[in-house]
């Protein structure tokens, strides 16, 4: 059977991205998405030799146009699935549609509780006892679709904003390829 096929959409760092090429994930990632042009994650995914898409939605004139040049790319490839990690954009219904309970966010919170930006920081701000890390399910809100799992993260007394963000990175780099396994295992 062949292997399934996958890409992943990123904006920034890429830290996600590489922990899932690290990884030993039942799929194959041959794509990157990229919707911003100096990312450092585009470095990173040139250096595995996969496919990058650099696009920038200013350079089209609605968000149809943008995603339709996404999807005709992941459909060239025989794309699977589709994993967010740190993209920074929702996803319309011309991905959605094409991709329907395909596609996998990561989000540093315990969904529901601060989705969209910022949502390290604002938490830390909160003063709260725990946060955490959620991968989801997407749908065409900001990160409201079916949580697949969860982790609790503490926050400590000691904790800076810098410490805490460090703390929960590395619970994403371990759940995110975690949960792709398992979810995959049952498509393969
Ligand atoms: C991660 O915290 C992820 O949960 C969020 O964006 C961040 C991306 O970080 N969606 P990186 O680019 O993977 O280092």
């Amino acid at each position: 059977m062949n292997k399934i096929k996958a890409a992943v959409f990123a904006s920034g760092t890429g830290s996600n991205f590489e922990a899932i090429m690290e990884a030993d994930v039942p799929c194959e990632v041959v794509l990157l998405v990229c919707n911003k042009p100096n990312a450092p994650v585009i470095e990173k995914a040139k250096k595995y030799g996969i496919d990058v898409l650099v696009i920038d939605a200013s350079d089209y004139p609605n968000r149809v146009e943008f995603e339709t040049v996404i999807v005709d790319k992941l459909k060239a490839l025989n794309i699977d699935w589709v994993f967010l990690a740190g993209y920074m954009r929702l996803i319309g219904p011309t991905i959605l549609n094409e991709y329907p309970e395909r596609i996998l966010n990561i989000h540093p919170s315990f969904l529901p509780d601060y989705p969209g930006k910022d949502a390290i920081a604002r938490a830390f701000k909160d003063g709260i006892k725990e946060t955490g890390v959620t991968v989801h399910l997407v749908d065409s809100g900001m990160d409201t679709g079916p949580i697949i799992a969860q982790t609790r993260v503490p926050i400590e007394n000691d904790d800076t904003e810098e410490s805490l963000a460090e703390r929960i990175h590395h619970v994403e780099h371990k759940l995110y390829p975690y949960v792709i396994s398992q979810v995959l295992e049952k498509f393969s």
